[in-house]
């Protein structure tokens, strides 16, 4: 399963990206508000430092002729800037044609295989289904990726499963299981798939009783 980074922090990407960890980065206007910095530069910088697909979001969600002119405006900036497109019935014509075009989509704000389904006909590249939001209404948020993993093999879509809206470290588990394509995760639960309280305790003991025998390698 790839991980994307879901952040438009230039730290938190630099980091991951030097671990190895890290095969795209996703966007929102949410997340690049926070930063305070101009959306071009951000994602222009970010494609400096990830070799990957970089998701960039367009916001005229009302209507297909300005989110069309956004989308080619994103997807002239860098060759790995995917245009991310909120799923709705203006946001699926763009993204028919953006894939008549040969441009990258990622359909976001999806929470339902009935949604997954009509962004995968019209040839979305990634199928983002949202986690958290679902869970924070007490329901099931992973149902709607196990379903579209299914369908999108049923039916032999070329469209990637996107785990996003991902939360704690066991969404990444639920994705795993899912079959998901791709997480994308925010920087402090990547860093906690590391951690395990075991990991520590063995490694401290293993460094104590090599120090207590004297070992070396000599
Ligand atoms: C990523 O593509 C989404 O915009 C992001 O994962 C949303 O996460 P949130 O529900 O934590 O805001």
């Amino acid at each position: 399963m790839k991980f994307f980074i879901d952040t438009a922090n230039l730290d938190e990407i630099r980091t991951v990206a030097e671990m190895g960890l890290v095969d795209g980065v996703t966007t929102n206007p949410t997340l690049l508000a926070k930063e305070g910095r101009g959306f071009k530069q951000t994602i222009k910088e970010i494609c400096a430092m990830v070799d990957g697909p970089v998701s960039a979001e367009v916001v005229s969600a009302s209507s297909a002729e300005k989110m069309l002119e956004e989308a080619h405006t994103v997807a002239s900036w860098h060759p790995n800037v995917v245009v991310k497109i909120p799923f709705g019935p203006e946001g699926v014509k763009v993204i028919r044609q953006l894939t008549k075009e040969g441009i990258r989509t990622n359909v976001t704000l999806m929470f339902s295989l009935t949604q997954a389904h009509i962004a995968a006909k019209a040839g979305g590249t990634f199928l983002s289904l949202f986690v958290g939001r679902v869970d924070d209404m007490a329901t099931d948020g992973m149902e709607a990726v196990r379903d579209a993993v299914d369908m999108v093999h049923t039916y032999s879509f070329a469209s990637e499963v996107l785990v996003a809206s991902t939360r704690h470290p066991l969404h990444i588990v639920e994705s795993l299981r899912a079959g998901a394509h791709i997480a994308t995760v925010p920087f402090k639960t990547l860093e906690l798939l590391y951690k395990h309280p075991l990991t520590d305790l063995g490694l401290g003991k293993f460094t104590d009783d090599w120090q207590k025998a004297g070992l070396n390698f000599d």
